[in-house]
């Protein structure tokens, strides 16, 4: 594996960084305290073309790889991690699982502004009855000949209220199980879509998570993706790219603690000395520093498997339980190393541990991860790049 970046590579990690060391900072507190919504920097995420990464330019996007992708994602969880989860959810689950399996029309009508960022996408797939059992769908998509009949309930859905577009997973026959699962594009301009009250969460909460509900709303054919029963094979194949991007972000956390922790410990004196040249917390940065490196050699493997057109399910699955239980880790160490000063939110760090959290859990929970990398050893299919 090599470990030098393209110059593109660097320019873009270097404007990901600015973007989020010179502008999300500033408010970034507030906008957590009150659950402000971070409209402007959206906007800004937008106007560098960090929305659509990855899009073929000819529907709009930036054409950059993956390695662009998780080093943009990396600079701004440093900050704000409810601007990298809008990021990571319109790129990695939105935009790319519609350049992958949309029509050609799909893609003039929808990815074309996704792309941009004109328009906000969500990934319809959790519901009160169906989180880690994603095949247990409740919400039903019936067939009325021209168009099907959407009915249900999504919860905990990231752009869930600024989102102009939803893509929903939905059971459209109950006797064929899995197989009976289709995906819709739906948008939330059309009748019967209701936004629930948005959620007042640990961490990521400027983020807008809401619970959606569907009643009666009229799906044309057209915006089916695939073949109908092929909803759930397409969740997992985009939600395992999603996950590098999750795994980017936890990496961002850990790295962005790190920083503040590690500046902190050299101007911060105890007993005489800068609390850096203490054992105790020189062993702490050691171990961190240590853990984010692998963490980083997961993401980027992952990334790397995916940009060669390889099987990256388990590298996606391995990066993210182990970057986002890194991310927990050095999170709280990095408020250890601070002491009160760490337990107050004007030194960041507390924010981060909260942040960290969420990485555990959304996209797949760590057990989930722990499933497919397990799934794929029984299968004999863990080091696709050397087969
Ligand atoms: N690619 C293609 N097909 C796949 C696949 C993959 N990666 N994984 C599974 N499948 C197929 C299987 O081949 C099987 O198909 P056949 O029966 O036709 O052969 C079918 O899907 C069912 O697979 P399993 O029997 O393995 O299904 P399972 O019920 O045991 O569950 C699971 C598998 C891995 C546990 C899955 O349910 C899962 O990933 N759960 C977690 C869901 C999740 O990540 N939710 C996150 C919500 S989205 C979110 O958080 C977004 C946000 O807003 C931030």
């Amino acid at each position: 594996m090599t470990f030098d970046y393209t110059e593109e590579q660097i320019a873009v990690r270097d404007a990901a960084r600015d973007l989020a060391q010179r502008t999300m900072k500033k408010g970034v507190i507030e906008r957590d305290t009150h659950m402000k919504y971070p409209t402007e920097e959206v906007r800004q995420m937008a106007e560098m073309g960090l929305l659509g990464m990855m899009v073929d330019p000819a529907y709009n996007g930036g054409g950059m790889d993956t390695i662009c992708y998780v080093l943009a994602i990396e600079e701004i969880s440093k900050v704000d991690n409810s601007c990298s989860v809008i990021m990571s959810v319109n790129n990695s689950l939105v935009c790319w699982g519609l350049e992958r399996f949309g029509t050609e029309d799909q893609k003039q009508k929808y990815l074309t502004k996704l792309a941009t960022g004109e328009w906000i996408g969500a990934f319809c797939l959790s519901e009160p009855e169906a989180g880690s059992d994603a095949t247990s769908q409740r919400t039903m998509a019936i067939d009325q000949g021209d168009h099907y009949l959407l009915n249900g309930t999504k919860n905990w859905i990231t752009n869930g209220g600024t989102s102009r577009i939803h893509l929903v997973i939905a059971q459209t026959d109950t006797s064929l199980g899995h197989r009976g699962i289709s995906v819709f594009i739906v948008d939330t301009s059309w009748p019967g879509v209701v936004i629930g009250a948005k959620e007042d969460k640990l961490g990521i909460r400027s983020s807008d998570t809401h619970t959606i509900m569907y009643t009666d709303v009229k799906v044309p054919k057209e915006n089916r993706i695939g073949e109908d029963g092929f909803g759930f094979k397409f969740a997992m194949q985009v939600l395992s790219g999603g996950r590098i991007g999750i795994a980017s972000q936890a990496l961002g956390i850990a790295a962005g603690a790190y920083e503040l922790a590690l500046a902190y410990s050299k101007e911060r004196m105890a007993f005489g000395k800068p609390i850096f040249e203490h054992q105790a917390i020189s062993f702490k940065l050691a171990q961190m520093a240590t853990e984010i490196e692998a963490a980083r050699l997961l993401v980027h493997r992952a990334a790397r498997l995916k940009d060669a057109g390889k099987d990256f399910l388990a590298a996606a699955s391995m990066a993210k339980v182990f970057a986002s239980e890194t991310a927990m880790r050095t999170t709280i160490e990095a408020v250890q190393i601070h002491g009160g000063y760490g337990f107050v939110k004007e030194y960041h760090v507390e924010r981060l541990m909260r942040d960290a959290k969420i990485t555990q859990i959304y996209e797949g929970t760590s057990e989930i991860q722990r499933i497919v990398i397990n799934r794929q050893i029984q299968l004999g299919e863990l080091y696709p790049e050397l087969s």
